[in-house]
């Protein structure tokens, strides 16, 4: 059956779905709009949307090889991937191995403190309250997801970081932290959703800790787009080999 665009669902912060001809599948459109602090500042990143759709394939198609299951199916143009249609679970899910962004600021510490062990945080997605860091708790009692949901989301969580360590570790990349989304699909299955890219990542260039994430888009550090362009070019340079 040919893959056909039906009318826009959703339209997020980067990002914009489609329904298609086939109920089960989605089609995520990557819009090159870039924005900050819940909103507040806003602007665009040239060509974001292409780089940001083709590292968040790559990406998930490395975590799918290696046990990860994922919502996307494939890349279907530049800007565009076909997803299964999943219910995302209002969480975003974030995994710190170095000391950065809001959590350095909660204990007024200075950004770059090795992690032995990583720190798993969820926060509430709602834009409205700012996406407020919640508990597992938190989470039950407004029946966000159950704690068997938790747990499959906290194990998945896990392997994810171990395998983008990886990833990452091979070309050069320390993976300060992330933020990922899950989804229950049409049988209930727990997937990853959403994106991996230098919007949800924050990444330092091994040898010369130079940020190559959107934290140069909201500290206004410039060369955004060349950043995301080399985390393109070695994430290729490593899965073509
Ligand atoms: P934080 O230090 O600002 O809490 O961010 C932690 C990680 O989560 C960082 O890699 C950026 C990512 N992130 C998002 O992807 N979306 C968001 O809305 C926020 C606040 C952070």
């Amino acid at each position: 059956m040919k893959i056909e665009k039906l009318e826009q669902i959703y339209e997020g912060k980067a990002k914009k779905i489609y329904s298609t001809n086939n109920e089960n599948e989605v089609i995520i459109y990557y819009k090159d709009d870039a924005t900050a602090f819940n909103n507040i500042k806003k602007g665009q990143i040239l060509n974001k949307g292409i780089l940001n759709a083709r590292i968040t394939t790559i990406i998930f198609e490395y975590l799918m090889k290696n046990g990860i299951k994922t919502h996307l199916i494939k890349n279907i143009s530049q800007r565009e991937q076909l997803c299964e249609r999943v219910t995302i679970i209002p969480l975003e899910v974030i995994v710190r191995n170095i000391l950065a962004g809001s959590t350095a600021k909660l204990f007024t510490m200075e950004e770059g403190l090795k992690l032995d062990t990583p720190i798993f945080e969820i926060c509430y997605k709602k834009d409205e309250l700012k996406d407020p860091m919640i508990n597992d708790s938190h989470a039950i009692a407004l029946k966000l997801a159950t704690r068997e949901e938790l747990d499959t989301i906290y194990r998945e969580t896990s392997k994810i970081n171990e395998l983008l360590k990886n990833l990452f570790g091979g070309i050069g990349i320390n993976l300060v932290d992330f933020k990922i989304e899950f989804g229950k699909d049409k049988d209930g299955n727990i997937v990853l959703a959403d994106e991996i890219s230098p919007d949800s990542c924050r990444l330092w260039d091994e040898k010369t800790d130079e940020k190559m994430d959107k934290d140069r888009f909201r500290r206004d550090l410039g060369n955004v787009e060349e950043a995301y362009i080399e985390v393109l070019k070695r994430l290729e340079s490593t899965v073509l080999v």
